[in-house]
Parts: structure tokens; sequence; C-alpha cells
């Protein structure tokens, strides 16, 4: 298996992450998606399961058409009406078109959803890969829940996997529900066992129940994955995918313990990317989330303005310019101190005296305590005399 320092990044916003409830975008609003998608520098976009419906063919086969730059890949059940619909989609993508082929391998899944014996389980999967390279060179193969699926069986469908052509074998997390050490042992039993993996790419795809997502797919970068899967602010099914931004800036931001590996992605494309995807899901993003809410460098304690106006480095561990944040928001509330207030009333054109900041100071405070948020419109007010009675 190649061990390079470059980290595949798959995006399957549009297809896992469509697929969360009340996500579903217009074949349009796909379109924008992938295209900012390119701009960000992700290397495969999942555009979506073409046979699923005439929508999700027609974005696929537009997406295929319309996107220059990354890998193009559609989802497809190991079952040839759907491999068929893929290659399809996938058509005016020419060599930069994957099919990605996924069947169950746990017991659960077997026995209660499929019905199906282990060799059956491989037959299928052998023949629909063989049947996807007959479409495209580039196919991807899951052994859906592999979190969950007995290691020694696992072991056997990868290797037949790659035998028949599958030249990404993607090991997903179907439902959140490994760990972090426990992943990276299972990527590590796949790395050392199967005996022909060769120059097929290890991949990972990861799901939120536990909230491990993202230190799952870390997790199994440090142990050899070459490929992560994950959506723009972490959207998909139940609690989500992993949020291929934290991934990214986790790599880039702690190069120290991740050994230098890259990936492609251009970091100050992140926030736009982000809002684009909120909107055109509907599904906003909370304030706090890491690297993309609106409060991800909103430093509102005093000590902590005051630190970051002396010194950005001391309460910020990324430069959000660098993602494309604009200047730092330092919000003021009942916490600012006066460091804060003063460059606030600077940027507002009030250029006070110490003495006159510390006169303002305390009724400042007085509004700070009566309301979340203390606004331009009250500092103006206050600088301008107006406020004589809080
Ligand atoms: O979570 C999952 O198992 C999937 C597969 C289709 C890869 O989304
Ligand atoms: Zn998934």
């Amino acid at each position: 298996m190649k061990s390079s320092n470059r980290v595949i990044v798959f995006d399957t916003t549009l297809r896992d992450g469509e697929q969360c409830p009340g996500a579903s975008m217009a074949p349009r609003q796909k379109l924008e998606v992938a295209r900012q998608l390119a701009r960000l520098g992700v290397d495969v976009i999942e555009a979506g399961f073409p046979v699923i419906s005439q929508g999700d063919f027609a974005s696929v086969r537009e997406i295929a058409e319309q996107i220059d730059g990354p890998k193009i890949c559609g989802l497809a059940r190991c079952l040839p009406g759907d491999i068929q619909a893929a290659g399809e989609a996938l058509r005016p993508a020419g060599k930069r078109g994957r099919i990605h082929v996924f069947l169950a391998t746990s017991t659960i899944h077997r026995e209660h959803k499929l019905v199906k014996s282990r060799e059956e389980i491989i037959r299928l999967a052998v023949e629909a890969i063989r049947h996807a390279r007959s479409f495209v060179e580039d196919v991807e193969f899951s052994p859906e829940d592999a979190t969950r699926t007995e290691p020694d069986f696992l072991l056997r469908i990868v290797t037949e996997a790659i035998a028949a052509g599958a030249t990404t074998i993607n090991i997903p997390d179907t439902v959140g529900y490994t760990t972090p050490g426990e992943f990276a042992e299972r990527i590590r039993m796949l790395r050392e066992g199967v005996s022909n993996l060769g120059e097929a790419v290890l991949s990972v795809h990861c799901h939120d129940d536990l909230g491990l997502a993202v230190a799952n797919s870390l997790a199994a970068i440090q142990a050899g994955a070459r490929q992560v899967e994950g959506t723009i602010n972490g959207i998909g099914e139940r609690a989500g995918n992993a949020a291929l931004e934290e991934i990214v800036m986790a790599l880039q931001t702690r190069r120290d313990v991740f050994g230098g590996l890259e990936t492609g992605i251009h970091a100050k494309e992140i926030v736009r990317t982000s809002r684009l995807v909120a909107r055109m899901s509907g599904l906003h993003v909370q304030r706090n989330k890491a690297v993309v809410g609106e409060n991800a460098f909103a430093h509102s304690a005093g000590i902590h303005q005051d630190g970051v106006l002396k010194k950005r480095e001391t309460y910020e561990i990324m430069d959000p310019m660098a993602i494309g944040w604009g200047e730092t928001e330092l919000p003021l509330t009942k916490h600012s101190g006066r460091a804060a207030l003063e460059k606030r009333l600077i940027a507002l054109g009030f250029g006070l005296s110490r003495e006159e900041i510390e006169a303002l100071f305390g009724k400042f405070k007085e509004i700070g305590d009566k309301k979340k948020f203390v606004y331009d419109d009250d500092l103006v007010a206050l600088a301008e005399g107006q406020i004589t009675r809080i």
C-alpha cells in the first residue's frame, strides 16, 4: 500500500450529507455546491446516488459534465441496475469518474437486513466490482458497517474486493460505534493483513453518533489511512458525518502530531464553503461549532480579548483569516475589558482619552448587565454623551 504524505479528501456532502432529513437540495443548488467544493480543492466529490431518483441521476450527470478538477463519484448498491445508472451518469467525467459500491458485511446486517451468507456477500461484492470496472477504472468498495464486522471476514472481503479490481477500500463506521484506539487498530490490522493491498488506497468514513467521527478519522489517518471521507459542516445521516473542515484544520494545525501530512485543500475557501452549504441545505451551523461556527473566533471574556489584542496566538490556535474569516470578532459583553472597548470605539471613530474611556467603562458594564451584547449603537450613544441614565 502507498504510504504517501498526501491524504485524499473525499467529500460526500452531496450524497451522505444530503441524505439527512431536511437537507435535500435541488440540482441547481447541488451544482453550485460542487463548484465551490472544486474551489475548496477536495479530491473527490461524491455527487449522489444516481439510481435513487431521476433528479439524483440528472444531478450527478450535470456535475460530471460541468465540474473540472476533482474526481466525480456516484454511489451504487451491489445491484446491476444501480451500477448501470452510476456508470451512465458518470460518463461525462471520463477518466475522472468513480463508482462507489457498497454492501453490508456485519453479522447483524447479513442476518437481519440482507439474509445472506458470508459466501453470497463475497460473490455479490466481487460481481459488482467487476461490473463497475466495465464502466470506469476507478472503483471504490465499502463493506458497510465494517466496524461491527468480524475481523477475519473483513480481511477476506477486502482481499477479494481488491482482487476483483477495487482501487479504493473504504472502511465505514456506519453507525458511529467505534472509538479512536479501536479504529486505529482495525486500520493497522488491514494494512498488515491484506496481502494484496498494494496500490489500493485505504479510506475511512465515520459517523458522529457518539461525537467521535473526527477523532476516529484522525486516528485512522495516523494508523495509515490515506483517504478520508466526510461532509462540510458535518451534515449527514442522524448525528452526521465527520466534518471535513475540522479534519483538515487538525492536520494543518497539528502538523507536529500528524507528521506533516498534506491535503489539497485551499483553507481560505473553508468559511465560504461552510456558509454556502448551510444556505443550500437549510441546516444552520451551531454558533460554537469548531472552525466554522460564528463563535469559533469570537473572544468575549475581558482577559481573552486583552490577550488577543496584544498577541493573537495567546487564545487562537488557527489564523481565522487563513480559513476565510474576516478580522477576529470581539463581541462586546459585560465580560469585556477596557482594551476591547477602546479598540471598538476607535473603530467607530472616537479617539477618547484614558480618562474618558474610564468614565464610560462603568456605564458600559451597566449596559452589559442588562443585555447579551453591547451594540455599536449603544457605544455611539455612550461616547456622544447621550446616555446619562441607564
Ligand atoms: O455510512 C456508510 O456506511 C455509508 C456507505 C455507503 C459508505 O455511507
Ligand atoms: Zn455514511
